[in-house]
């Protein structure tokens, strides 16, 4: 693992490490997976988290043994679908809806002179950005339309690191998503993860949830 020291930049994810989109997110596929008779379970839900929109139908048909049943038109069809009613959502998103000590983190990276870049998945990722009021944090945000591959691949992380013109030894990527933590750890970065053990037993460095994600604790749990 690299040093603390090393630090120059943070690659953040966005749903469920800024905010709790994945409330929305969840909501909206359970709707979806239910109307077309695929039971919904945990391991469905957790394995959701950081893919991408089409990996995500594509996990629910599978899932529900459904995979060859749609034509490629009728799973965009069934994507946008899903996608309307997630956007109807999040327009009811608010300053309140970011996670605990993430504006004080924020800051303090930005009063300490860290360079700050988002590696969402989601093409939604500027909006929730907006509605938080957010925007002006994350002056670089990868394009998720530009990666060939999605979360476990590395390439949205190593883009993040790209963006702030910084080594991936230099960069900490932060996530609450199994792919995302695989993702920051095949990009060579420090990987911070938010949320259980369980899942998250790859992270170089994890918190229980966000309010304990300081530059203190980060420097402590590194050293
Ligand atoms: C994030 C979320 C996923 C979501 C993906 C695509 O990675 O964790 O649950 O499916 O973004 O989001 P989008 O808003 O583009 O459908
Ligand atoms: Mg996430």
């Amino acid at each position: 693992m690299a040093t603390f020291k090393q630090i120059k930049g943070f690659v953040f994810d966005l749903d469920g490490v800024i905010t709790d989109t994945s409330l929305y997110h969840t909501k909206a596929w359970r709707q979806l997976a239910e109307k077309l008779g695929v039971t919904w379970n945990k391991d469905l839900e957790e394995g959701l988290k950081g893919i991408s929109r089409m990996d995500s139908l594509e996990l629910i048909l599978k899932t529900g043994g459904k995979e060859n049943d749609y034509s490629h038109d009728e799973k965009v069809a069934l994507a946008t679908e899903k996608n309307t009613n997630y956007v109807n959502e999040i327009k009811q998103m608010t300053p309140a809806n970011i996670l605990p000590g993430i504006k004080d983190f924020l800051d303090d990276l930005r009063d300490k002179g860290y360079l700050i870049s988002l590696a969402s998945a989601s093409k939604n990722a500027p909006t929730v950005l907006k509605q938080l009021q957010l925007t002006d944090y994350f002056p670089k945000v990868v394009d998720p339309a530009s990666l060939s591959k999605g979360k476990p691949d590395p390439e949205i992380y190593t883009k993040g690191a790209e963006l702030l013109n910084l080594a991936p030894e230099q960069c900490i990527g932060v996530e609450d998503a199994e792919a995302g933590i695989q993702a920051i750890n095949a990009a060579n970065e420090t990987s911070v993860g938010i949320g259980s053990a369980k899942t998250l037993s790859a992270a170089d460095v994890r918190f229980d949830d966000t309010s304990q994600m300081t530059l203190a604790n980060i420097e402590k749990a590194m050293a």
